[in-house]
């Protein structure tokens, strides 16, 4: 794990703050969560665990296998066990699948037990950063764009409902992660000026 590059003292105050929930990253596929997750649990010296990973190893396949063998909805079902129980583990932060959060369950679980944190990103954005890689069975489609379109349109609403949104777009990730910090010391944390 990479040393802690903070000095100012934010990240202690947030992980004392947080008490050890875990912190959820959602969003789309693309938006980041597994890069940034990496970088924010570096920075605040907690374990990454990516749902997704954790589903491939209980299921002993790839996600397009699982896809392509079991269908979609028994992805869900595993997706939303893995997750609850991922969510009772202390001192992580978690990245979840572009699909976990639409679960009603799943979304109460996370906002029971953790902190949530979207990674916001527009279409553009996405569409380039998919392109580069072809394990998104949702996006084997004819028109992937307009799929990634769509999926935008249903989900932001949903994904509104996390405790806080930060914007992803192409900057290093130390700077996503940086925001994500400050955006989590803003709401978990109260100053002075909030007591008084
Ligand atoms: C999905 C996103 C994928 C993976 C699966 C379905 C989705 O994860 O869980 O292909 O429904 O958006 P990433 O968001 O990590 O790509």
């Amino acid at each position: 794990m990479e040393p802690r590059p903070l000095a100012d003292g934010a990240a202690d105050a947030v992980l004392a703050a947080l008490g050890g929930r875990p912190v959820v990253l959602i969003g789309m596929m693309g938006a980041g969560k597994t890069t940034v997750g990496r970088r924010l649990a570096a920075t605040l010296g907690r374990r990454f665990v990516d749902s997704d990973a954790e589903i491939e190893t209980a299921a002993g396949m790839s996600i397009p296998e699982i896809f392509e063998i079991h269908g979609e909805a028994e992805f869900r079902s595993g997706e939303a066990r893995v997750i609850a129980r991922l969510i009772g583990e202390a001192d992580i932060v978690l990245g979840t699948g572009g699909g976990a959060f639409m679960n009603a369950d799943t979304r109460a679980l996370i906002r029971d037990a953790a902190v949530s944190v979207w990674l916001k990103a527009d279409l553009d954005t996405l569409f380039a950063r998919v392109l580069r890689r072809s394990n998104r069975p949702l996006l084997k489609t004819a028109d992937p764009r307009g799929t990634l379109r769509e999926l935008i349109d249903q989900r932001y609403p949903v994904y509104a409902e996390a405790d806080i949104t930060v914007e992803s777009r192409d900057v290093p990730h130390e700077s996503i992660a940086r925001e994500i910090l400050d955006a989590l010391a803003k709401r978990l944390i109260r100053t002075e000026n909030d007591r008084n």
